[in-house]
């Protein structure tokens, strides 16, 4: 069953599977999306903010938790190539990396 999500600030709803990842749906909807590394969790480009739905997300995985230690990540700083859609979630791409 799809998964709705909004991706801020542009308020554009896609609809993800389960096994395709945040990038993979946003890039399939041609919601632009920064991923230097092509998506293997090491260039922090697809680093957004999640808005809604933050509870709803698994813990960091290993690659993750790496990247998120190594730049000071806030809790709700997730890259989108390493977490899968879930009800609910809201997120919002960085337009420029001085803001938070
Ligand atoms: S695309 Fe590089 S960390 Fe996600």
């Amino acid at each position: 069953m799809p998964i709705s999500i909004k991706f801020l600030p542009e308020n554009r709803l896609v609809e993800a599977s389960q096994e395709e990842t945040l990038l993979e749906a946003a890039l399939r909807e041609e919601v632009d999306i920064p991923h230097s590394c092509g998506g293997f969790g090491t260039c922090g480009t697809c680093r957004v903010w999640v808005r809604e739905g933050l509870d709803r997300l698994p813990p960091r995985n290993e690659v993750e938790q790496e990247m998120a230690t190594d730049r000071g990540f806030d809790d709700h700083e997730r890259l989108c190539c390493q977490n899968h859609p879930c009800a609910g979630l809201v997120v919002e791409i960085p337009t420029s990396d001085f803001e938070d």
